[in-house]
């Protein structure tokens, strides 16, 4: 299997349905027979506890070397430790959830800090950037699946930048009005900022580039959580007329940078989340996302 496509989704405003969004696409996916490898990023631990609750576990269960946090733990202590060598069992790391979908969660009770005291950890060098890029190429993990997708929280650290610097795409769900709008142009800037630093400007940025390949491209935006009134046609166009200026590289369909397929506010959508079953809304959306990410436009 060829290596799997890296797909970053995030928005700097929490709460605009980012870990639904995941778990749901995940679960059409799989159902198209696409094999799917979910990657807890956030400190707050939602998608490994929806994934967990599958196979009736628990974060409380988790021996160390089995989520994200050991791994960039392990980072941290071999700087101290040099002689040292920390095992990586991917057998261990990686869960399943019984529908075919495969997950690392996170764990806000790992005994070394949650991913947010971890980042801190990280001492804001060149090579901290590369925890997971160092991750996939030493186990090949990305070879085992068709698409990888890192849930990420609502923050700017080097986790969050390592990961978004390995991915090939990146997933912007939103709430459509003004002010979620203005952080989706925020978001677009700062992301393609990381880039630049990194991978253009850096004095080690050729190495940079190497390890972590082309530019993420956006793959597309699409509305989460529409309240059944609200209309937002004006904020739609003044997004566009911005990503227009801004020259922002989409991978959609020339000029169009939303999905059709927008996800209404329903409370069964939340309710069947958390019990990790899958919901109709979200056929039409993944169905549009395989379609852009196997180039049928
Ligand atoms: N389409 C939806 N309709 C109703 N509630 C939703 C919907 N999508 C998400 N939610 C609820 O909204 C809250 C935030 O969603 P979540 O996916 O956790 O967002 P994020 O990951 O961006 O913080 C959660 O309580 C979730 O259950
Ligand atoms: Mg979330």
């Amino acid at each position: 299997m060829a290596k799997a496509k890296k797909i970053f989704v995030g928005n700097y405003k929490g709460g605009v349905g980012k870990t639904t969004s995941i778990y749901q696409i995940a679960c059409h996916m799989v159902l198209q027979e696409k094999k799917v490898l979910l990657v807890d990023l956030d400190p707050q631990c939602s998608l490994s506890e929806i994934c967990l609750s599958r196979i009736d576990w628990d974060l409380y269960r988790l021996n160390p070397g089995e989520c994200l946090n050991y791994i960039f733990d392990a980072w941290i202590q071999k700087k101290m430790h040099l002689n040292l060598e920390f095992p990586v069992d991917k057998e261990l790391l990686v869960k399943q959830t019984g529908e075919g979908i495969d997950f690392i969660p996170s764990n806000i009770f790992y005994e070394g800090g949650g991913l947010d005291e971890l980042s801190i950890l990280l001492k804001d060098d060149f090579d901290d950037l590369f925890v997971l890029q160092q991750f996939f190429q030493k186990t090949g993990l990305d070879q085992d699946y068709d698409f990888v997708l890192f849930d990420c929280p609502p923050s700017n650290n080097l986790i969050t930048q390592g990961a978004f610097l390995l991915s090939d795409y990146y997933l912007i769900p939103s709430i459509i009005q003004t002010v979620s709008i203005r952080g989706v142009a925020h978001y677009i800037t700062t992301v393609d900022k990381i880039y630049l630093n990194i991978c253009q400007e850096h004095r080690h940025s050729s190495l940079a580039r190497l390890l972590f390949g082309e530019r993420p491209q956006l793959l597309g935006i699409f509305e989460t959580l529409k309240k059944g009134t609200v209309k937002n046609q004006q904020v739609l166009l003044d997004l566009k007329e911005y990503l227009d200026a801004a020259e922002v590289q989409c991978k959609l369909p020339e000029g169009t940078y939303f999905f059709h397929t927008v996800i209404h506010n329903y409370e069964e959508i939340a309710r069947a989340t958390a019990a990790g079953n899958r919901r109709e809304e979200y056929a039409s959306l993944a169905a549009e996302i395989l379609n852009c990410l196997e180039g049928q436009g």
